[in-house]
């Protein structure tokens, strides 16, 4: 490509992502980072400019996050042994206390700065900030007991619209107060579902570290580019680990109004921007 070449097509990438941009603007989008856009700084970076981007042009951005490889790490320096049940981490008091450390201490501040320094206005908050999110304690798959562990039983929207309407962008880390006022440690994917369901977004995404659903997880041909919320459902009882939690978000989501999900490859440089202002159709989405 020669230079006019070269400048015509940028130009025309970013006429392509006109219709895009218009149709987002003062739309609600919840994007989920979890996987490598959380814990390698090339791609962190990546991920924070391609969200500034979206806030930038207008849409109402809320960034919920976990930290799950970040937490076993801790909890292995603390001589505690990760364990999971059902896909959720079995969490004693001294893990619930890690895991406030890890996710509000660190990752949440980190999250923080990286998009304040791209020119966004970041504000973390945890589920307990304005009674965001309310919890209730909940068991594995056959009752086994997980300690610290909830589920989300309420959203009050409030304090999140009215960061967005005076142009702050909530980065909401997955703690929630379960019915004694203490902390639980609540699912990312499906804190960004129920978030997702009570602001009435108009698509959630997951980034995380897979390329999308697999029907089939040890056969990489497999993946699902585009699937509807019945298919989803039928499937959520037949997937493992953390793909389980994203499908249950999914459904309660889309069962609540939000328009489409995306399950998302955050290895991919500028997988969001891709999904959001191009043509190009990655990882999957799932439909009403
Ligand atoms: N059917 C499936 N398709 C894709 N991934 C799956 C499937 N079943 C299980 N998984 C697992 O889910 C993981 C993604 O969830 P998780 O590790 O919790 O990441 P995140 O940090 O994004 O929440 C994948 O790395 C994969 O190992
Ligand atoms: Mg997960």
């Amino acid at each position: 490509m020669n230079s006019a070449e070269q400048a015509g097509s940028k130009a025309a990438t970013l006429i392509e992502a006109l219709p895009y941009i218009r149709s987002y603007r003062n739309q609600v989008v919840v994007v989920k980072i979890g996987g490598a856009a959380l814990d390698d700084e090339r791609l962190a970076r990546i991920v924070a400019e391609d969200l500034a981007l979206m806030a930038l042009v207008g849409i109402r951005l809320v960034v919920v996050h976990g930290g799950g490889p970040q937490v076993s790490e801790a909890m292995t320096d603390a001589g505690l042994e990760p364990t999971f049940v059902g896909g959720l981490r079995v969490t004693d008091e001294k893990a619930m206390e890690l895991v406030r450390r890890v996710l509000l201490g660190s990752i949440n501040s980190a999250l923080v700065s990286r998009l304040q320094s791209t020119g966004l206005n970041p504000v973390g908050l945890s589920g307990s900030d304005g009674g965001l999110l309310e919890a209730e304690q909940i068991g594995g798959p056959e009752g086994q007991d997980l300690g610290r562990v909830g589920g989300v039983v309420s959203v009050r929207p409030d304090l999140a619209n009215s960061l967005l309407d005076d142009g702050y962008t909530p980065v909401i880390a997955s703690i929630a107060p379960g019915m004694d006022g203490n902390p639980l440690n609540v699912n990312a994917d499906a804190v960004a579902g129920a978030i997702a369901a009570a602001l009435g977004a108009t698509k959630l995404v997951f980034l995380t570290n897979v390329e999308g659903l697999y029907r089939d997880l040890g056969d990489s041909g497999s993946l699902v580019s585009e699937l509807k919320l019945e298919e989803l459902k039928a499937m959520v009882s037949d997937l493992s680990s953390g793909m389980r939690p994203k499908a249950e978000a999914a459904v309660t989501a889309l069962a609540s109004g939000v328009g489409k999900v995306h399950i998302l490859d955050g290895r991919v440089e500028h997988a969001l921007l891709l999904e959001v202002f191009t043509e190009e159709g990655i990882g999957t989405q799932v439909l009403p």
